[in-house]
């Protein structure tokens, strides 16, 4: 992902020594020598701290055994390593060599470096950090899934604000009442604008305690794909940002990827062949094709999508004209794939409203709850649209018009999914329970 430019850049080590003092995240402060002692073993003691910013985990094909790291720094450093060891062994286990993957976008220079972990074993508490110099990170931790067990993972819809005060408030507040989630995914349009920095700045400020400590799975939206004039361009800044797994494509790398993690097989699509028609065509095709090699090869208890766009056309107030049904580009594509491979869910997005709509097959609701349950899962950010959708016949849950933010937790056990919607302030909207049929 790095081009020449900045592979070629010149970088020097930013050291404790040379700066004072620097801290991850701003959130500790240490001092040479003295404090060391509290924040490692004498085995493994570095005299300054490493100051990285956006520190986050992002998922990767096998998540038992596998975690992407990638940070920022305000000033290139080179010669960094990842450090792993178990929790509670002073001994480092493993280190791993760390890339440069600076970009330049919005014309600004981002200082980013990429490690991959790999050979890790499964139902493994770890602690990572990052090393240079003489400084390095705290320790961060990171938990590695076993196939049977147990988990819950938090949702989070469109986070896309004119002001990220609320979601900065949503996120915060969904971490705080489930640090005990395994991963997280964020279900597209991160941000309002794909190109804009500071943009991006507040989506990561949002989960930032969350992303260093659990793996995030995004999504790529159409917002990911706007540039600063609102023009449709190709989602770079999306792609540079979040390191997902590879799905052998040429052309469409990673725009589009699946992951493990537990009994649960992820599928994550990208809907946005109109936007991206533009610059290359080919997209959806590839990807159907792609869907079903996929999950031949990964054959999990439960299978999940998570896609931007909706599958359902709603009708909107104050346009007599549009009817109610399923969305053409989306819904008429993608649903008789989805009954076909026996998804057992579909979270979606886009419209910023939350929508229990139960099961689907063949376009329908069948009396014994066949086919995949879909949720539109709402929205995490300040742009809202009161009272604009009119309720779909398919629709079984809604929420109180008009809708302020949610977040969305799944459970995920060997006997169900569980899913629960949430506002704010953690009260409780909806909860829907999947099994095997
Ligand atoms: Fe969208």
């Amino acid at each position: 992902m790095a081009n020449n430019d900045t592979m070629n850049r010149r970088r020097f080590i930013k050291t404790a020594a040379a700066t004072g003092v620097l801290a991850l995240g701003g959130a500790a402060l240490w001092k040479f020598g003295g404090l060391g002692a509290l924040r490692d073993t004498a085995l493994h003691q570095f005299p300054g701290v490493l100051y990285v910013e956006r520190l986050r985990q992002i998922v990767t094909e096998n998540t038992g055994r596998g975690r992407v790291l990638m940070w920022e720094v305000t000033s290139p450093i080179e010669q960094q390593t990842v450090e792993v060891r178990v929790q509670g062994e002073a001994e480092i286990m493993r280190r791993y060599a760390v890339t440069d993957e600076g970009f330049t976008d919005d014309s600004i220079e981002v200082y980013q470096y990429v490690a991959e972990l790999d050979r890790l074993m499964p139902g493994t508490r770890y602690q990572y950090r990052i090393t240079s110099g003489g400084a390095a990170t705290d320790w961060q931790t990171l938990y590695t899934p076993t196939g049977g067990e147990p988990y819950k993972m938090l949702i989070f819809p469109d986070s896309q604000s004119s002001d990220y005060t609320d979601w900065k408030q949503l996120a915060h507040l969904a971490w705080a009442r489930n640090t005990d989630a395994q991963l997280f995914a964020c279900m597209g349009d991160l941000v309002d604008n794909g190109e804009d920095r500071l943009q991006w700045t507040e989506f990561f400020v949002g989960v930032k305690e969350m992303q260093r400590s659990i793996p995030m799975a995004p999504v790529m939206g159409n917002h990911e794909t706007y540039n600063r004039d609102w023009k449709v361009r190709l989602p770079e800044a999306y792609l540079h940002y979040f390191d997902t797994p590879k799905n052998g494509s040429k052309e469409f790398d990673r725009y589009y990827y699946s992951f493990d993690y537990g009994d649960v097989h992820y599928i994550v699509l990208c809907t946005q062949q109109k936007e991206i028609d533009a610059f290359k065509s080919g997209l959806l095709a590839e990807q159907l094709a792609w869907m079903r090699r996929d999950l031949k090869a990964h054959r999990k208890r439960w299978n999940v999508v998570l896609m931007h766009k909706d599958v359902l056309q709603y009708r909107i107030n104050g346009r007599p004209e549009r009817e109610e049904g399923i969305d053409e580009d989306n819904g008429r594509v993608w649903m008789p794939v989805f009954d076909e491979l026996a998804i057992d869910v579909v979270f979606s997005a886009h419209l910023h409203t939350y929508r229990n709509r139960g099961h689907l097959y063949h376009f329908a609701k069948t009396p014994d709850k066949k086919g995949p349950l879909y949720i539109l899962t709402g929205v995490a950010g300040n742009v809202r649209y009161p009272n604009l959708w009119i309720d779909h016949a398919f629709d079984e849950v809604t929420l109180p018009q008009p809708e302020t933010d949610n977040y969305l937790t799944m459970t995920v056990t060997h006997e169900a999914l569980e899913i629960a919607c949430f506002l704010p302030d953690g009260t409780e909207m909806d909860r829907v329970r999947v099994t095997k049929r």
